[in-house]
């Protein structure tokens, strides 16, 4: 067999999303969030369902959860929990208008037969913590500084097992962590480190030395919002110069349309969830053969 070099392996994921169907920018809690530019409802709609057949399309599982009356936000589903192993740490989320989301991803998790753990902390679930299997035997990357309190890392890095690093979040654009950083695979990451604090940057370069460095264009276009299976990185089709750079690295670019939810200031991650359930088997997507 010949072993090509840097030949990226994609893995067999698990997500849980939310359809845009009372998706709306009524309020704005963040720098991209623009209560008078017009959204497309419909158009957001398209995208999604787009985003959600790309997934399928690659061979993973979408779980849907129902869009709920006044929760325009739902959408984004990631910051819903996060969950490692088969427990969930819950959301709670900072600002009251996104507060009862966490009731409606709770009630998933529950139903699922899930060891749901209810958080004390504000946390935005996946939004601010991401997670590598095989990075140190499973490490927790955390953020804090706009939404979720450093104090929840401690309460994740219990409820979970793992180690959790907390990273300092410093430019408000980049409010949670799926903006600025995302895992490629189980054990390398992509990250903007200007959106870091000094110290934050020191921890993320010591830990991983071969990450992937974006650029502010890369950030800006919400290039990092991406969801990898670790070869196919499903990321916003307008960045195109990370979608190159990830190319050059080996791995397989899948853009996708998502304008409309931007306006929320979300894209491709902040959609998706991962479902990372007890004692997961390491199923390979098609091994040996490329994945499209
Ligand atoms: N409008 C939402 C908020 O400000 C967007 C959330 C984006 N989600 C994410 N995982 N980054 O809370």
């Amino acid at each position: 067999m010949v072993i090509v070099k840097d030949q990226r392996i994609p893995r067999k994921r698990t997500y849980l999303m939310c359809p845009p169907e009372r998706f709306a920018v009524e309020y704005a809690i963040n720098p991209w969030m623009d209560t008078e530019a017009p959204v497309d409802a419909e158009l957001a709609l398209k995208q999604w369902q787009l985003l959600r057949e790309t997934l399928l399309g690659l061979g993973h599982t979408v779980h849907v959860l129902p869009a709920e009356d006044g929760l325009p936000d739902m959408v984004f589903a990631a910051n819903g929990a996060f969950t490692v192993d088969g427990t969930a740490y819950g959301a709670r989320f900072r600002y009251p208008q996104r507060a009862a989301e966490a009731a409606a991803h709770r009630a998933f998790y529950v139903e699922q037969g899930w060891n749901y753990v209810e958080p004390s902390e504000i946390n935005e679930g996946e939004g601010d913590f991401a997670y590598l299997p095989e990075a140190y035997g499973g490490l927790i990357l955390a953020g804090y500084g706009f939404r979720t309190e450093a104090v929840a890392h401690s309460h994740a890095q219990e409820a979970l097992g793992r180690p959790a690093i907390s990273l300092q979040l410093v430019d408000p654009r980049f409010y949670h962590l799926d903006v600025a950083l995302a895992a490629l695979d189980d054990a390398n990451i992509v990250y903007y480190p200007e959106a870091f604090s000094a110290g934050s940057r020191k921890v993320l370069a010591q830990l991983f030395p071969d990450a992937l460095i974006a650029d502010e264009a890369d950030a800006v276009a919400f290039g990092l919002n991406l969801v990898s299976d670790g070869r196919n990185v499903v990321l916003n089709a307008e960045a195109t110069g990370l979608a190159a750079k990830l190319a050059a690295a080996g791995y397989t670019p899948v853009p996708v349309e998502l304008s409309e939810l931007k306006k929320g200031g979300g894209s491709v991650k902040c959609c998706v969830a991962e479902l990372r359930p007890a004692g997961q088997p390491v199923e390979p997507l098609s091994p040996g053969s490329p994945a499209r």
